[in-house]
């Protein structure tokens, strides 16, 4: 006889520097707490030895808290997600064996994530993603996420399969083809720097604080981004290459800076909004390259840097003009979470996809 009882997933995320953890039932999240990691701003960049001491002192608390936010007994969960790959060594150490001796006490299964594909089917989250309908040639899904959608309150779509996506993170830039929720082809990628790396370098350059893509969002915002011409590579297939990018902003910086010492002061908004204005370029082309070729109408953007407010209305705007169907995580599950832990960990739960106790941590990304 089939079960009737809720799927209840605890999920947590610990790749890099932010501890999660999120609670969902059949789809649905019902908490989400995050912890980011203050510490590292003061070096520049993430030191891996602190974060896995933050994570430490952290994961306990966001758990507490993501269990009393959810309201639900720990006797209720069904299974245990928690993101095996890829990140920071030490930090997925600490997340995989709390998530591992978790599992272990309460006799429930384990589940192993894979942190890409999980900001991909971020999308997937019931009245989380912001969607764009052009109303042009695009089905609807009714599907069991469609319908928890509904329970919780939204008819906000969900994206098709296939579905597109770009993922653009700290450590990646993907486009994937979404063929299922457990069947995801990389289609493209960086050769070199990931579009967020790309983000945060120029702002070093820049003299801004870690992590640089925000505070260039921010000024951005006030800049006018054809000012100063950033070259576009031209790489061949959909893959990209940022590190190009990164040396012409470095030349340009150094020869401003020789006429005027005050050059980055007087201007951060233009240069800002040039930087951004370039780096979103190139990241579009490639998207509705991909478009061209695979036919797919609807795509999803997803990672830390589609909380780029400067790609999502540009994102936005070339689904308008081209008829796609665009769909855009909220920002909360843009950068990293362990809401899209726990709906991938949900998927594979419903797959019977489950990791044995000595299902190992991985730093490096095959999936
Ligand atoms: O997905 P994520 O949180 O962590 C990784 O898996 O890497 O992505 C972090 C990246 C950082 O490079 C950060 O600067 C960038 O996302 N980022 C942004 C914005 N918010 C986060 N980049 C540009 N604009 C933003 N608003
Ligand atoms: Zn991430």
């Amino acid at each position: 006889m089939l079960s009737t009882k809720p799927v209840t997933i605890l999920a947590i995320e610990s790749s890099c520097d932010e501890t999660s953890c999120a609670i969902s039932r059949d789809g649905v999240i019902l908490s989400n707490i995050i912890a980011s990691q203050a510490v590292h701003e003061q070096y520049g960049g993430v030191v891996p030895e602190l974060a896995s001491r933050a994570h430490m002192q952290n994961i306990v608390p966001v758990v507490d808290a993501a269990v009393k936010k959810a309201g639900i007994a720990m006797t209720e969960l069904s299974a245990i997600a928690f993101t095996q790959a890829p990140g920071l060594i030490g930090s997925l150490l600490v997340g995989s064996q709390f998530a591992k001796s978790l599992a272990m006490s309460l006799g429930i299964p384990l589940l192993a994530v894979h942190h890409m594909q999980a900001h991909v089917l971020a999308n997937l989250i019931p009245g989380a993603a912001i969607a764009g309908d052009t109303g042009k040639g695009a089905a609807t899904t009714a599907n069991s996420m469609q319908a928890a959608a509904a329970a919780v309150g939204t008819d906000t779509p969900l994206p098709s399969f296939p579905f597109l996506c770009l993922t653009v993170s700290g450590g990646h830039t993907q486009i994937v083809v979404a063929h299922s929720p457990l069947k995801l082809e990389v289609i493209g990628e960086t050769l070199d720097d990931a579009a967020g790396e790309a983000f945060d370098k120029s702002a070093k350059l820049l003299g801004l604080p870690y992590p640089g893509g925000p505070l260039i969002d921010k000024y951005a915002r006030e800049g006018n981004p054809a000012r100063f011409a950033f070259p576009e590579p031209q790489i061949p297939g959909l893959n990209f290459s940022f590190s190009g990018l990164k040396t012409a902003i470095l030349y340009f910086l150094q020869q401003q800076k020789a006429n005027d010492p005050d050059f980055v002061t007087n201007n951060l908004a233009d240069i800002c909004a040039s930087i951004q204005g370039r780096i979103i370029s190139i990241l579009l082309n490639k998207v509705k390259k991909a478009a061209r070729e695979t036919g797919i109408k609807d795509l999803c953007i997803a990672g830390g840097v589609s909380a780029n407010s400067g790609l999502r209305k540009a994102f936005r705007e070339t689904g308008e003009s081209l008829g796609w169907r665009t769909f855009i995580p909220a920002f909360e599950y843009c950068t990293d979470n362990a809401a899209m832990i726990a709906i991938t960990g949900h998927y594979h739960y419903l797959a019977g996809d489950f990791a044995s106790l000595s299902a190992s941590a991985s730093a490096r990304a095959e999936w």
